[in-house]
């Protein structure tokens, strides 16, 4: 079984090996845009969701079940494993996640506790070995994820999300000492888990910077970030699995992000695949680009942009086909499977 889901299209997209077809995924698919998931959310908050494991192991079938995808990537959130280190989360309707107790102060960084994931995200271990089970028998991988330390940090520091991110660059360039100890908590708890996930049966691991783009320019992501996801993969590492590396809104300083490690680049929207690659160089895979805005413009202006980004790829061995960003509540089902056997079709190689 396990030698199979080392064929699939995706795990040998992650190892750069030929695949019969481009392989499809696509961040956030399991989510709002789906009814079925809009029925489970009547019923049960976003962490009630996230921590049973029955649940959060259905939710994650769901777009696996709808839709001919390559991969399924585990129900969760980036921030739950923030809850384990002593902050107050709350997924707050029409406004997103807040955390209400946010870590600012000497006080707050030294009290955040490091504990082991199996005490912590007990839920999420437990979803991930019945989604692999039931995956067996399709040959579909699953991928762990985490969020990367600066991603997590600013939702620690700002208490949700930010546009300026101000509390955040305060503590890290006001108090370096401060800054250091805090994302090296968050990189030692980001990486017991994403090992964790892995030994409960995570073919590949990704790492989501989410926003460290958005707030920093090359100089401070080199001083304050690059050192930590760096460590973080370099700690992964030991798992064996493809790890696949998404920092967004980084286009400007790619090569960077690339010198962190990893197997694969996510590479978002802004960016042009094909010259990102060219820039990292073949010594990675590349995923994405796909704006997900595109989901929402007619076939023909949508499949534009798909043929464009597959040419950028031109084929080579290590694409992943993939929105630059996650789907948009918005978007209608039936484009999702229309993208998904098209880019399909269109790579069929043998
Ligand atoms: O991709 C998948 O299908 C797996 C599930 C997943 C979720 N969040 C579910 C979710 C993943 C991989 C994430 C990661 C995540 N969460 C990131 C990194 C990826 C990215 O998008 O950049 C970030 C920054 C977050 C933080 C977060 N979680 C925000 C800002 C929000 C609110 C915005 C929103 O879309 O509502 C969430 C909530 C969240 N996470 C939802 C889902 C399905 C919506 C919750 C709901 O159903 O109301």
């Amino acid at each position: 079984m396990t030698q199979n889901l080392q064929e699939s299209a995706f795990l040998k997209a992650c190892r750069r090996e030929p695949a019969p077809y481009t392989p499809i995924w696509l961040m956030r698919q399991a989510g709002r845009y789906m009814e079925v998931y809009r029925k489970i959310r009547q019923r049960y908050t976003m962490l009630e969701t996230v921590n049973q494991p029955e649940l959060a192991a259905e939710v994650t079938l769901q777009p696996i079940e709808a839709f001919p995808l390559d991969a399924a990537i585990i129900f969760s959130d980036i921030l739950p494993p923030l809850v384990g280190m002593g902050l107050d989360l709350e997924f707050v309707k029409q406004v997103g996640p807040k955390i209400h107790n946010p870590a600012r102060t000497e006080e707050d960084i030294k009290a955040l506790q490091v504990r082991p994931p199996e005490e912590t995200m007990a839920g999420t271990l437990d979803a991930i070995k019945i989604v692999v089970r039931e995956l067996a028998s399709r040959n579909i991988p699953l991928i762990g994820f985490a969020g990367a330390p600066f991603t997590l940090a600013s939702y620690a520091v700002e208490g949700g999300g930010s546009k300026t991110y101000i509390n955040t660059k305060t503590l890290m360039f006001k108090r370096p000492d401060l800054w250091h100890e805090l994302m090296e908590k968050l990189t030692q708890v980001q990486a017991d888990y994403l090992i964790a996930q892995a030994e409960a049966g995570a073919s590949a691991l990704q790492v989501f910077d989410s926003w460290v783009g958005a707030a920093l320019n090359e100089e401070a992501f080199k001083k304050y970030v690059k050192p930590y996801n760096k460590k973080l993969i370099e700690k992964i590492r030991s798992a064996g699995k493809p790890i696949i590396h998404f920092c967004k809104g980084t286009g400007l300083y790619i090569h960077e992000v690339a010198d962190c490690g990893g197997d694969v680049l996510g590479v978002d929207w802004h960016q042009d695949l094909g010259q990102t690659w060219e820039t990292v160089g073949d010594g990675f895979g590349v995923q994405g680009n796909l704006d997900p805005a595109l989901l929402l413009a007619p076939w023909e202006e949508l499949k534009i942009h798909v043929d464009r980004i597959l040419d950028q790829a031109a084929g080579r061995p290590g694409h992943i086909f993939n929105l630059g960003h996650g789907l948009f509540p918005t978007t209608d089902e039936d484009q999702v499977r229309r993208l998904v056997d098209y880019v399909h079709e269109k790579t069929q190689r043998s």
